[in-house]
């Protein structure tokens, strides 16, 4: 079971976006795809249910990520199909998750052995969304995947970007977990791509920087991609022609999960 998390320390590059349509797209595919919200934004969770998981109120703790992660609500009470896809399952998430942050310092295995506990009702994919930073949510959420999708916008600080995550993957495999081989870092995925000579100049840097790392599939800036998730649509529904979702079906392509 592949489990990929997607990842940048800053906000804003496509990831949900990106995870978003890669798990319509991959169950259109027929496969069967778990997505994980690890992002208190919950962006995620409101694409592909329409709305945010309830929030936590007195007396009321509703079943998210947040409870699953504190250990309130075991993997089965909270994981939930997708109604509108076939064979999408989702932990969702709300703006609680932000305070079992600091809870997970000392728990950076948290999220993967809730996860390995999947054992025969395991999906083919797992995804993971991440939100801004290189926080504890974000080091589980590493620490979860066997690969890391590094998602980069056209800019020359990107390099710099993509540099400390090398090292936060590095740090992973051998501080979290021991001198594991994994996760391993699977790709850059360059998002929001024009016709400016800043993306041709950043994907040659990367080219000559990071040799055999950026996947051929550019997602180009593209206004049906953002019109889409606004509508908590996925672009296979709402313009399957675009080049946006061409851009993704490619990018399904080639990841041949
Ligand atoms: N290829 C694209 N073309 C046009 N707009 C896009 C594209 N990808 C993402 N967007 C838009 O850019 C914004 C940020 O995208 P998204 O939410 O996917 O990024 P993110 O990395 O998940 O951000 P955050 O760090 O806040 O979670 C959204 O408004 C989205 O609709
Ligand atoms: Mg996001």
């Amino acid at each position: 079971m592949k489990k990929i998390v997607f990842t940048n320390d800053k906000g804003g590059v496509g990831k949900t976006t990106t995870v978003a349509n890669l798990a319509v797209g991959l169950s259109q595919r027929g496969k069967k795809v778990m997505v994980v919200d690890m992002d208190p934004q919950a962006d995620v969770t409101y694409a592909l249910l329409g709305q945010r998981a309830p929030e936590t109120r007195r007396g009321y703790l509703p079943p998210t990520i947040h409870s699953l992660l504190l250990g309130h609500y075991s993997l089965d009470q909270v994981m939930l199909e997708v109604p509108r896809y076939k064979n999408i399952t989702l932990i969702p998430s709300n703006s609680d998750l932000a305070a079992v942050s600091m809870k997970l310092s000392s728990q950076p295995t948290r999220l993967r052995s809730i996860l390995d506990s999947l054992h025969g009702k395991s999906p083919d994919v797992i995804l993971i969304d991440t939100g801004k930073g290189l926080d504890p949510l974000a080091i589980n959420a590493m620490a979860a995947a066997n690969e890391v999708i590094v998602m980069v916008t056209p800019g020359r600080l990107e390099l710099d970007a993509i540099s400390r995550l090398q090292e936060h993957i590095t740090l992973v495999r051998s501080e979290v977990l021991q001198h594991d081989s994994e996760p391993a870092m699977r790709g850059i995925l360059l998002t929001l791509a024009d016709h400016h000579s800043v993306t041709k100049d950043t994907i040659k840097r990367i080219r000559k920087k990071f040799p055999g790392l950026l996947f051929n599939t550019v997602i180009p800036k593209n206004n049906d991609l953002q019109k889409a998730i606004a509508r908590s649509k996925s672009i296979f529904e709402v313009a399957p022609k675009s080049k946006g979702a061409i851009a993704y079906q490619q990018l399904l392509d080639e990841l041949n999960l």
